[in-house]
């Protein structure tokens, strides 16, 4: 098409002039104002893929009107990581995304404070709690349910069977129970039936959020999701959520931040749908992907039964009383973290995002030096490089369950690119100001679901009978 032509070279013309020496090789796509808006939307890791292929570990993309620019050189990632925020900010595109995906706007919203606040109800004293309390709630979920006490089978596919679980159990640790007494059975009752209303209607939004973030819903698809959301405020409401029993800490915490920040009570329950999304939208599609693979590796799945047993069956505890499982008990399954990370380095796939305040320069380990354009975006995307880079892993694409183990089954974390030896070698909770805060509550209430399904799975004769299969599951995010 001639005038797409003139359009091309009239844009590559001014380019020449806006342009700064030695910046990242540019790829604007062949789609005039859309750029690869298209293909990146669709399936961004192999897209970028193909543009490493093409440009190497770092190039500039034009997206709809944006230019991003991704760097896959694990080796220089810390220049971007702790790069001032003077430079390279990350609460411009956050507090976008939020507005974009919850209709949520925070007066002096600062993600750094927010994250120290927050962080400590998660971590260290506070994880013995959470951990009791998420194995009373799977216990309400998996076996009080009289559903799964009757003779019946019941017919759920592994995908919403590990998210529904996850989601219900996480929620209700951490938002509450709807009264004070877990074995209570009409506290149970209630906390089943209220727990699965917020998955299905947070379930269904899910699938949407995406597509909002890269504000790309369709009419029918924005009015879907504003009664989901809706929905959701309700179930989330200040004065629901005043009437919970056995809130945790990060609730509390959260909820003080909130009011502090003088957020009123309309505001304050889409913060908390955003939270929902934030500490439950990542540990079930892992338990997917995980017990996933177990069932597809038999190696693996006997190597995490035989640890298992060593580790929680031969100190004579029951299910039961798993809820005392100890930090220390947690902390002794090398071969269960190493199929963690392994799975983890095999689906998961965050970006972490800067916007350019002004222009700049970047340097990268081995030298190079790459200028940077006020107003650009610069992104890392670990899931190409390190987490898929053959460089750094034998046959990357496969699912190998002793990958992060070394021979005296102690946690492996030699792992080289180019001769050097690799800091960021995993990065599937972030890393920087990006880590995950939950990472180790995650990390303990997944091998706490994990018994529940795979001790059962161990003598074949529990109430689920899972059969493999994976329909249009996306990685998460
Ligand atoms: C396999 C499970 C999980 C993975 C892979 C994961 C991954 C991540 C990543 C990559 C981030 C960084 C986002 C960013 O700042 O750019 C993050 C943030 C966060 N995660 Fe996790 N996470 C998981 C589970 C959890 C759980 C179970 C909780 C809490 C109970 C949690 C709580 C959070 C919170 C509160 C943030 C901060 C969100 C914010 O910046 O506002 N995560 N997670």
């Amino acid at each position: 098409n001639p005038q797409i032509n003139i359009f091309l070279s009239l844009t590559a013309f001014t380019d020449l002039f806006s342009r700064l020496p030695r910046e990242p090789p540019l790829d604007r796509g062949f789609v005039p104002g859309l750029g690869h808006a298209v293909e990146f939307g669709k399936d961004a890791a192999s897209f970028l893929s193909k543009m490493k292929q093409k440009h190497g570990d770092i190039f500039t993309i034009q997206v709809a009107g944006k230019f991003i620019t991704i760097l896959l050189d694990p080796h220089s990632y810390d220049s971007v990581l702790w790069e001032s925020s003077s430079q390279l900010d990350f609460s411009k595109y956050a507090r976008l995304l939020m507005d974009r995906m919850f209709d949520v706007k925070l007066p002096d919203y600062d993600p750094n404070e927010e994250k120290v606040i927050l962080r400590s109800a998660l971590q260290n004293k506070n994880l013995p709690s959470l951990t009791k309390a998420m194995f009373f709630n799977l216990q309400t979920l998996l076996l009080s349910d009289p559903r799964n006490l009757s003779r019946q089978w019941i017919a759920e596919g592994l995908f919403h069977l590990s998210y529904g679980i996850m989601l219900r159990a996480g929620y209700l640790t951490l938002y509450g129970n709807e009264e004070e007494n877990y074995n209570d059975p009409s506290c149970q009752d209630k906390d089943r039936v209220h727990s699965a209303e917020v998955y299905n209607a947070f379930y269904k939004l899910d699938q949407l959020l995406m597509r909002a973030a890269r504000s790309m819903l369709t009419a029918a698809e924005k009015k879907e999701a504003a009664g989901l959301k809706g929905h959701l405020w309700k179930l989330l409401s200040v004065k629901r959520l005043n009437s919970k029993a056995n809130k945790s800490l990060w609730l509390e915490s959260y909820k003080q931040h909130l009011e502090e920040l003088g957020v009123d009570e309309d505001m304050q329950p889409r913060a908390m749908l955003m939270q929902l999304w934030a500490t439950q939208g990542n540990a079930g599609p892992a338990v997917f992907w995980l017990l996933l693979f177990l069932l597809k590796h038999p190696a693996a799945m006997a190597a995490v039964q035989g640890e298992l047993d060593k580790v929680i069956r031969n100190r004579g505890q029951t299910m039961k009383q798993m809820q005392g499982i100890s930090q220390e008990m947690l902390d002794s399954t090398p071969v269960f973290d190493s199929v963690l990370n392994e799975t983890l380095r095999l689906t998961a796939a965050p970006f972490i995002s800067r916007e350019v305040l002004a222009d700049m320069q970047l340097r990268l380990a081995d030298g190079r030096k790459f200028s940077l354009r006020k107003e650009d975006r610069l992104c890392l995307f670990p899931y190409l490089s390190p987490q898929m880079d053959s460089e750094i892993y034998e046959e990357p694409e496969k699912f190998k369950y002793d990958r992060f183990l070394n021979a005296d089954n102690t946690e492996k974390r030699d792992f080289y690119k180019g001769g050097e030896r690799l800091k960021y070698y995993n990065m599937p909770w972030g890393a920087g100001i990006n880590t995950c805060i939950g990472k180790f509550h995650a990390v303990n209430i997944i091998l706490a679901t994990c018994n529940i399904y795979i001790m059962p799975l161990a003598s074949a004769l529990y109430k689920y009978r899972l059969r493999p299969f994976v329909n249009s599951v996306s990685t998460p995010q």
